[in-house]
């Protein structure tokens, strides 16, 4: 009895679910990630900073217009080292995606929240202007570069003690061998 019920039901439900038949053209749409290259952060040091771009639609975006102004604006927590927060795209065909990086310099150290940059497009020919944001890279910590800078040294003073013990190992080995 079900599957009978399931098979009379089904083409009522199809007929509600399935768009109506009309012939808009295919619209493009942006899908936008923020995200951070880097694997560590640190105060006053090169973070690399990448955005990818995504049309997810069946159109073409028009006059794609990026703009980030948490690294675009003079009160920023950021110097602008390499790239531009602000770039245009005359356009983007429906599937196609595009990236773009930039290298900023974060100017204090501490836990930070990025925010989203800002996309503007249009959705095809003679559509309207669309808003959108980009996804925020997760909650990132900076490093003081002090205290990052003297853990790398004291690395490299392990280091530099693990070398003069191989070292002066090795000479007494060869002194031991002249003699
Ligand atoms: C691009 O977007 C920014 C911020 O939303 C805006 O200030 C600027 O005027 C836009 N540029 C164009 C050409 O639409
Ligand atoms: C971006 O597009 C190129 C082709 O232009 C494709 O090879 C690549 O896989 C795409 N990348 C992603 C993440 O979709
Ligand atoms: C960052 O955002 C998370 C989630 O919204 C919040 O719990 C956290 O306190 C924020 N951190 C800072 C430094 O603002």
């Amino acid at each position: 009895m079900f599957p009978i019920l399931a098979f009379l039901l089904l083409p009522s439900i199809l007929a509600k679910t399935s768009p109506p038949v009309d012939h808009l053209p295919p619209k493009g749409h942006l899908l936008v990630s923020k995200s951070i290259l880097n694997k560590v952060v640190v105060q006053n040091a090169d973070v690399v900073v990448k955005y990818s771009l995504y049309n997810v639609g069946a159109g073409v975006a028009l006059d794609v217009n990026l703009s980030d102004l948490e690294f675009s604006t003079e009160s920023s927590d950021f110097t602008l080292v390499a790239g531009d927060p602000r770039f245009k795209l005359p356009a983007m065909i429906g599937g196609s995606n595009f990236s773009h990086t930039i290298v900023v310099r974060p100017r204090k150290a501490g836990n930070l929240n990025f925010t989203a940059a800002r996309i503007s497009y249009r959705t095809g020919e003679k559509s309207e202007f669309q808003i959108a944001e980009s996804s925020i890279p997760a909650e990132v910590e900076v490093k003081f570069a002090t205290d990052h800078f003297r853990r790398l040294s004291s690395h490299f003073g392990e280091w530099c003690g693990f070398s003069a013990v191989t070292f002066s190992f090795l000479l007494v080995s060869k002194y031991n061998w002249l003699q």
